[in-house]
């Protein structure tokens, strides 16, 4: 099975509320390899690009405002289905409604302060790991536990 790969976002909200380790520590038990890390400011034009879809919301300048208002942590996990494995974990996009036992059910309570983005397809994931991140800075090392993570067929 093919190895894929996804970007993760953890928002402003995220940092202030002190849940890098949390979000890094969930993903890691999972099972997931982080293969590119980075605090970023991102500038107008990566964030424009990056909510390209959302352009025409009415909440497009206050989501721009507010993601460029301080750092972010990019991220890049690579696993089996890692988009969907990941969008899962984070749960829905509104805190109030995502499920107990995700990261934004389990910490949050906005729909716009909600602490972590996640690509939402492969292609967006592509997209999004190439506005934040260059060639050199995502790793291809052998993951040591990828034997238990994964029967010998699925690695493959
Ligand atoms: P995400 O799904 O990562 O990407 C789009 C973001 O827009 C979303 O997270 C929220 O942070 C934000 N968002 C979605 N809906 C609204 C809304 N109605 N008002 C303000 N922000 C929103």
């Amino acid at each position: 099975m093919k190895m894929s790969r996804t970007a993760v976002l953890v928002k402003p909200d995220g940092l202030q509320r002190g849940l890098i380790g949390e979000i890094v520590s969930r993903f890691e038990r999972k099972g997931l390899k982080l293969i590119g890390m980075k605090m970023v400011s991102l500038s107008d034009d990566q964030l424009s690009d990056w909510y390209a879809e959302h352009k025409d919301k009415s909440f497009f300048g206050d989501l721009k405002s507010f993601m460029s208002s301080m750092p972010i942590v990019a991220m890049v996990w690579e696993g089996i289905d890692a988009v969907p494995v990941v969008r899962k974990l984070i749960g829905t996009t509104s805190g109030r409604e995502a499920e107990a036992g995700s990261i934004r059910g389990d910490f949050g309570m906005s729909q716009q302060l909600n602490l972590i983005h996640a690509s939402a397809k492969d292609e967006d994931a592509r997209r999004e790991i190439r506005i934040v991140f260059d060639d050199d800075e995502l790793f291809d090392y052998h993951g040591a536990m990828e034997c238990v993570i994964y029967a010998e067929y699925e690695r493959k």
